[in-house]
C-alpha cells in the first residue's frame, strides 16, 4: 500500500491520533489535509502524552517526515507553541516537518470573529472549538485568505490584509463590537512569517515525488464523518471534508493515488458542541463510558457527550467514504456495563430510517432503534488476541462489524501503543474461546 489513509467516521476524538502514531512507524510521510487546530489528537507513549492540534501524529516516530498539507488552515501562532513544546521534550523536527505554501492562514481575528459568530448566533450556536475554522475556512472560499506563501513576503500581504480585515470590521461594526485593529494583526504575523519561514515548502511536490518513488504516505484526518462540512449534521458541521475525499484536494495528490481506507471508530459514540445525536444516553451507562473512556475534549476541555454505537452514522460513512477496514477504538471502555446497545436504525415518524436524514432537525428528531447485548465486567486492558477477548465482548464487536458490512481489522483496547488486538481477517464469523488474559494494571 502506498497511500492509505485514516480518518474519523463519527464525531471525531475517535482515537485517530493514536492509530497514525502506530501506522507512522511503518510510512515515510504523514500528512494532514484538512481542519486545523479545532483538532486535538492523543499519542501517549510509555508515561509520554502528546497532544497534538496541527502537528501531524508522525511527528513522535523519529523517521517519519511530517507534513501539513495545503488542505489545513494553520494558526501560526498555535504551531509554534508546538512545535516548540516538542522541541523543549527533546522531538527534533528539523528536516522532517514543511507546511505547504499553499495552506491557508488563522489570523488572528478568525479567532475573534468565530466566537463573534457564535455569539451572534445565541441559542443556534454551533459550539464551535473557538479556534477561527469557520472564518478561515470563509476566507479560503470568498478568496480573501492569506496562504503560507503570503506570510514570507510581507509587502505582499498587507494590502490584502487591509482588505480582509475591512471586510470583517465591517460585521463587527453591526453587531455593535470593537473593530479589529489592523496594525496590531499585522505586527504579530511580521513576527510568525519569520518563524513560519523554514517550514514552508512546496509539500505539494514533496509529495507527488514520494509517490512517484513507491513510498509510503499517511493522510492524517481530523474530525469526523459527521462533522463534514457535506455529509455531517449541516450546519453543526466543521467547515472541511474530513474524509477520504479531501485527501487529494488537501495534499495536491492524485485521487487515483489512495489505496486504502482505514475508517477509525469509537465502540460507542460521543460528541462535542451542538446537533444532532440520536443514541446520545444521558443516563448511568453515558455517564459511565464518559468516566472510563475520560471523555474531555483535548481541545477545548468540554466534556463529551456519550452514548450508544450508530449504525446508522457508521454505513453512511462506510458507503461514501469507502472504508476498507476499521479500527475499533476503546472497547474497554464499555467494561462494567450490564447492557450494550447497539443503534442498527433510526425511527422518525413512525417509519424506518436508515440514511442520515438531510435536515438536521430531523436528525434531530430520530430515535434509534437498539439491538441489546450483553455487558461483561473483566478489565481488556491485557487482551492481545481476540480470544482474550469475554464472550459477550466478541458479540458485541461481531455486531459491531455485521452492521457495518466492513471488516474491523483492529481493537484498541488501551491508550498506550501497544494495547491493540490485530484482526488482519475481521473478526471471525464465531465466538472463540479462551480464557480472558489478566488484566494489565
Ligand atoms: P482523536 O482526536 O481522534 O485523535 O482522539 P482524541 O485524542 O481526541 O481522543 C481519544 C482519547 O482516547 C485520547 O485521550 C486517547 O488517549 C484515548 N484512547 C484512544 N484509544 C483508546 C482505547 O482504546 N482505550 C482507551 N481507554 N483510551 C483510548
Ligand atoms: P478531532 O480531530 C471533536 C466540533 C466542535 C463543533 C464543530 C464545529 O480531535 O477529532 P469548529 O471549531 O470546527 O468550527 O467546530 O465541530 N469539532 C470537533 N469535535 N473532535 C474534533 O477534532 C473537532 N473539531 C471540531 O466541537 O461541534
Ligand atoms: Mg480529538
Amino acid at each position: 500500500m502506498t497511500v492509505t489513509c485514516v480518518f474519523g467516521m463519527q464525531w471525531g476524538d475517535e482515537g485517530k491520533g493514536r492509530i497514525v502514531d502506530l501506522l507512522a512507524a511503518e510510512s515515510d510521510f504523514v500528512v494532514r489535509y484538512q481542519g486545523g487546530a479545532n483538532a486535538g489528537h492523543t499519542v501517549i507513549v510509555g508515561e509520554e502524552k502528546y497532544i497534538l492540534h496541527l502537528l501531524p501524529s508522525g511527528v513522535i516516530q523519529p523517521a517519519t517526515i511530517n507534513i501539513i498539507g495545503n488542505g489545513v488552515v494553520v494558526d501560526p501562532v498555535t504551531l509554534m507553541e508546538e512545535i516548540d513544546g516538542l522541541v523543549e521534550r527533546g522531538i527534533d523536527l528539523d528536516g522532517r516537518f514543511f507546511v505547504s505554501d499553499r495552506a491557508h492562514i488563522v489570523l488572528p481575528h478568525h479567532k475573534t470573529m468565530d466566537e463573534a459568530l457564535e455569539s451572534l448566533r445565541g441559542d443556534d450556536a454551533l459550539g464551535t472549538t473557538s479556534r477561527g475554522i469557520g472564518p478561515a475556512y470563509g476566507d479560503k472560499s470568498r478568496r480573501a485568505g492569506m496562504r503560507a506563501a503570503d506570510m514570507l513576503q510581507p509587502e505582499r500581504y498587507e494590502e490584502m490584509l487591509r482588505a480582509n480585515i475591512g471586510a470583517w470590521n465591517a460585521i463587527l461594526d453591526k453587531a455593535g463590537l470593537p473593530p479589529i485593529d489592523v496594525a496590531a494583526v499585522m505586527a504579530e504575523m511580521r513576527v510568525m512569517g519569520e518563524r513560519l519561514r523554514p517550514y514552508v515548502a512546496d509539500t505539494t511536490a514533496m509529495l507527488i515525488d514520494a509517490y512517484a518513488a513507491g513510498r509510503k504516505i499517511l493522510a492524517e484526518g481530523a474530525q469526523g464523518f459527521g462533522l463534514d462540512v457535506d455529509h455531517g449534521s449541516y450546519p453543526f458541521v466543521t467547515s472541511s471534508t474530513t474524509g477520504p475525499a479531501g485527501v487529494a484536494a488537501g495534499t495536491g495528490l492524485p485521487p487515483k493515488a489512495l489505496d486504502r481506507v482505514i475508517g477509525i471508530a469509537k465502540a460507542y459514540v460521543t460528541r462535542v458542541g451542538a446537533g444532532p445525536f440520536p443514541t446520545q444516553d444521558t443516563g448511568p451507562a453515558g455517564l459511565q463510558m464518559a468516566e472510563q473512556g475520560h471523555e474531555f475534549g483535548t481541545t477545548t476541555g468540554r466534556p463529551r457527550d456519550c452514548g450508544y454505537f450508530d449504525a446508522v452514522l457508521a454505513r453512511r460513512a462506510v458507503l461514501t467514504q469507502g472504508v476498507d477496514a476499521v479500527a475499533l477504538m476503546k472497547l474497554d471502555c464499555l467494561s462494567g456495563l450490564s447492557e450494550i446497545k447497539l443503534c442498527t436504525a433510526y425511527e422518525l415518524d413512525g417509519e424506518r430510517v436508515d440514511a442520515p436524514p438531510a435536515w438536521s432537525g430531523d436528525w434531530e428528531r430520530c430515535t434509534p432503534v437498539y439491538e441489546s447485548y450483553a455487558g461483561w465486567t473483566e478489565d481488556l486492558g491485557g487482551c492481545r488476541r481476540f480470544e482474550d477477548l469475554p464472550e459477550a465482548a466478541q458479540v458485541y464487536v461481531r455486531a459491531v462489524q455485521d452492521v457495518m458490512h466492513t471488516p474491523i481489522e483492529m481493537i484498541s483496547v488501551g491508550a498506550e501503543r501497544e494495547r491493540f488486538i490485530p484482526l488482519p481477517d475481521g473478526v471471525p464469523d464465531e465466538p472463540v474461546p479462551g480464557e480472558t488474559v489478566p488484566a494489565q494494571p
